[in-house]
């Protein structure tokens, strides 16, 4: 079948290769010049793993070719996804402006019995009143009579999407129409996994409960963390134990120091807005993002009470980005912290693997190490930030350079014998019983 998609940003590119890789054929539309050069050449203009490798692999074998050009691409194609960005604006709510000029465009090329797929986060009832309404204002046709709408939410993480896309907990389609639906569910015949037909706003709305809800169990960790601290036991025991109850589940129980990236608290301000919008207060919504607000101030907190007055003190900040592993820093819990030690005076000496290059452009008044092990170098207290595997390599000799031998563990990646060990003085989130 012939797949185009506008947008080739991290959803966008992860779809388009899976749709090649699943034997169809697919045309990628990037506007962004320089991305473009890149996807032509078989780069992903971002760092995911395996997402180049197959999207080459796609251009060789002529089921992936890329262009710039909605409208021819529209005429060639009988499915058409709209997997543009929706960046927050202040209000929380997700800024439409590229699903609307997506929306015309397509309108223009768009003819008979083709269908029109949204793959961006959007809320419940946008596209039916917004992208449909364009679409056939532009085009003269009608939704759901003469093209198909439909809604196919995504579910990607940073750093796993191709494995994700390959293999989900589950595909959701819903459209105007069970035909429509059925026909882009065809798409996906070759993958094994739940497949849900239902109405679009059915759709959008299981997109945001369920990034909500991912973020509600985070925040409920870290709150009972918290608590486990001034109860004097250890979070890590604690959530293994509640996990095991198939009720609760394992996953996305872990504590730290609250959750960032591009979706979880875009979502989630995006959800509390519409909300409060329509005269509804979410309570828990809210409780959640205050939460996950509060929670990176806990690590500064710590070392305020190991150290004292945190004024002059030289502090190291392992991890930069939102997690391990990615260079993606939006939303990234480090920002909140780095600002709150430099509100106490501290000096501050930042490292990531990946991430540094974009840090540094947001918060260039902070110093930078090319390693852990130099940050960690003359500091009087270290905060691990993310869960990089390379910093749970540090050993008795990386610390041993450190002024003040004090680990903060924000993302629970040591444990507190073996820290001891070294002679380290070591604190982490959740954990009461201490070293
Ligand atoms: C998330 C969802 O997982 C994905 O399904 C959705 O499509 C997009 O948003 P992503 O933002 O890539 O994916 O990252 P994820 O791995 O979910 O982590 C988000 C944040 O939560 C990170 O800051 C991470 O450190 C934090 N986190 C995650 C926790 O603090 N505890 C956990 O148990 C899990």
């Amino acid at each position: 079948m012939k797949v185009c998609i506008i947008g080739c940003g991290f959803v966008g590119l992860a779809t388009g290769v899976t749709i090649a890789h699943l034997g169809h054929r697919v045309r990628l539309i990037e506007k962004d010049d320089l991305k473009l050069a890149s996807i032509e050449k078989g780069q992903a203009p971002f760092n995911e793993p395996d997402i180049s490798s197959m999207l080459s692999k796609g251009l060789r074998n002529r089921r992936i070719s890329a262009s710039n050009d909605v409208i021819e691409a529209v005429k060639a194609s009988s499915f058409i996804f709209i997997a543009v960005q929706t960046p927050p604006m202040k209000s929380g709510s997700p800024n439409l402006t590229f699903i609307k000029e997506s929306a015309k465009e397509i309108g223009e090329g768009l003819s008979k019995g083709k269908i029109v797929i949204g793959k961006s986060t959007v809320l419940p009832g946008t596209t039916e009143t917004v992208v449909a309404p364009i679409l056939e204002n532009v085009s003269g046709l009608r939704a759901g009579k003469d093209f198909g709408i439909a809604m196919n939410p995504e579910f990607l993480a940073e750093g796993t999407a191709m494995n994700d896309s390959l293999n989900p907990s589950r595909i959701v389609v819903g459209s105007t129409n069970r035909k429509t639906a059925t026909e882009v569910m065809k798409l996906y015949e070759k993958i094994d996994a739940p497949k849900i037909l239902t109405d679009i706003r059915t759709a959008e709305m299981i997109k945001y409960a369920s990034n909500c809800f991912l973020a509600t169990k985070i925040s409920y960790t870290n709150e009972i963390a918290n608590l486990c601290e001034r109860f004097e036991v250890d979070i890590a025991e604690v959530i293994y134990a509640v996990g095991l109850d198939p009720r609760i589940g394992g996953q996305f129980l872990r504590a730290g120091l609250g959750f960032g990236g591009s979706c979880l608290p875009k979502d989630l301000s995006a959800l509390i807005s519409s909300a409060e919008s329509i005269g509804y207060k979410p309570e828990l919504l809210r409780a959640v993002r205050k939460i996950n607000e509060k929670q990176p101030i806990r690590a500064v907190e710590m070392l305020e009470e190991e150290l004292g007055d945190l004024r002059g003190k030289r502090i190291a900040i392992l991890g930069l980005a939102f997690k391990a592993s990615v260079d993606d820093i939006r939303d990234s819990k480090a920002f909140p912290i780095v600002v709150e030690l430099l509100a106490r005076g501290a000096n501050v000496i930042g490292f990531d693997p990946l991430a540094t290059a974009f840090f540094i452009q947001i918060l260039p008044e902070i110093s930078y190490a090319s390693s852990a092990r130099e940050a960690l170098k003359g500091a009087d207290g270290c905060i691990i930030q993310t869960e990089e595997k390379q910093f749970s390599k540090l050993g008795k000799e990386d610390f041993d350079l450190m002024n003040t031998k004090l680990v903060i563990d924000g993302r629970r990646i040591f444990s507190s014998a073996k820290l001891a060990r070294f002679g380290v003085k070591y604190r982490a989130i959740g954990l009461g019983k201490r070293t």
